[in-house]
């Protein structure tokens, strides 16, 4: 309030704030090339809490974990008995991944509370940003692990005692996150959610495209995602003839190849992708005795995923020369379309705002997903450039950025005072 007439919260939104925020949070495993390498539970994401314990503290609001280290910071409300409204998202990133994936949604977020402070806005409802556990599922697979959990959706016990490829379980990995805000008020799975909206990069090129700065989301599409293991045999590669051979990686890439001819689609909306690929023993002499990798399924018409999800095991097992091969869904979920409610809220906000927006279905899989069975949720989009993302390269506008967070607090106002 400069000359004392009260402005929104909106107007309060600092885009020269909000940008070197992301800038500071980048430097958590920031990678030579530009881009980010802060997996789940590693050193970069026990630095990135710090940092946002740090804000938090500054701003005199008050910081909760829960047991799978879902991490909230919480600005009250007149009715401190109600149920939150909360935004948020997630600091895990890909192995070489972007600056905005998941982070502009925890800072968009951090970033309205601190102009709810500036522009002494009072809420009904407390509102609170979520920074959710491994929303990427890179280093423990399947992603959306915090948040499936704190919606039940997955059982803790079954979570904790995951391990990713060295043998480290979910549970060990676990402790040096917890142990890095001890002064963290600790909360249990599943506390109550009056709505739940996040920010987020579009990760495609439809708004740049239709120059459009936000992005009403209606919903995320579906997904199917297996693990396969090929165990075959190790040989010398030097003697051990053609035909006695259990080769593991020759059984894979046949494998691949039928896969991606069965998922091949004229339209181009089916989205298949073999992303992680590990051989054993990896050597150049020696016959593969093991190769594990993944497959991901996506459309946005249910009956096509559930059918294109149907084929994976029989495509894999038609290949086996020999192997014993194991197919395993980790990860199968509907397209979902959001409330209306939420939409509409997002819809009339951007043009109260007077901000060019569209209305568009989320290819990329979000937390949202999983807030979704809990309680009314939506998501606001910005642009990134030519829609590259999970690469070093994404890149984002300050100003889109900071017209994404202001949409964002009208949006959470208008939420925390029904
Ligand atoms: O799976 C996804 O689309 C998200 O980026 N984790
Ligand atoms: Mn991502
Ligand atoms: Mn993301």
């Amino acid at each position: 309030m400069a000359d004392g007439t009260p402005v929104s919260a909106s107007r309060a939104v600092d885009e020269e704030r909000l940008w070197n925020r992301l800038m500071e949070l980048a430097r958590c495993g920031a990678l030579p090339g530009g881009g980010v390498n802060r997996q789940a539970l590693t050193e970069p994401e026990v630095q990135a809490r710090l940092l946002l314990a740090r804000w938090a503290e500054e701003l005199g609001l008050p910081v909760l974990v829960d047991e799978i280290g879902n991490f909230f910071v919480r600005r009250h409300g007149t009715d401190p008995s109600a149920a939150p409204v909360m935004t948020g998202s997630h600091i895990d990133t890909v192995p070489a991944g972007g600056r905005f994936d998941g982070s502009y949604g925890v800072l968009a977020g951090f970033e309205v509370l601190q102009a709810l402070e500036a522009s002494a806005t009072s809420t009904r409802r407390p509102v609170e940003v979520a920074v959710w556990t491994n929303e990427e599922g890179a280093r423990f697979a399947p992603g959306q692990m915090g948040s499936a959990a704190f919606v039940g959706a997955r059982r803790l016990a079954d979570i904790l005692a995951m391990s990713d490829r060295d043998g480290v379980t979910v549970a060990q990995a676990l402790e040096p996150i917890l142990a890095a805000t001890p002064r963290a008020a600790r909360r249990p799975l599943g506390t109550p959610v009056a709505a739940f909206v996040e920010a987020h990069i579009e990760q495609g090129p439809a708004l740049e495209a239709a120059g459009c700065t936000i992005g009403v989301v209606t919903g995320i599409q579906g997904r199917r995602s297996f693990l396969v293991d090929v165990q075959g045999e190790a040989a010398h590669g030097g003697t051990a003839p053609q035909s006695a051979r259990r080769d593991a990686l020759l059984a894979a890439t046949a494998m691949i190849h039928d896969l991606e001819r069965a998922m091949r689609d004229p339209q181009d909306r089916v989205r298949f992708t073999v992303g992680a690929f590990d051989v054993e023993p990896n050597a150049p002499l020696v016959v593969p005795a093991r190769v594990r990798f993944t497959v991901d399924v996506r459309h946005p018409e249910n009956a096509v995923m559930e059918r294109l999800g149907d084929q994976v095991g029989d495509i894999c097992l038609r290949h086996a020369r020999g192997c014993v091969v194991s197919v395993t869904e980790n990860a199968r979920a509907p397209s979902i379309s959001f409330s209306e409610e939420v939409v509409n809220t997002v819809e009339s906000a951007a043009s109260r705002l007077g901000l060019r927006h569209m209305r568009i279905f989320s290819l990329a899989g979000h937390d949202s997903r999983e807030l979704f069975k809990v309680c009314p949720t939506g998501m606001i989009f910005v642009p990134c450039k030519a829609g590259v993302s999970h690469n070093e390269a994404e890149s984002a506008t300050a100003a889109d950025l900071a017209a994404g967070a202001r949409v964002l607090a009208e949006v959470v106002v208008e939420l925390a005072n029904r």
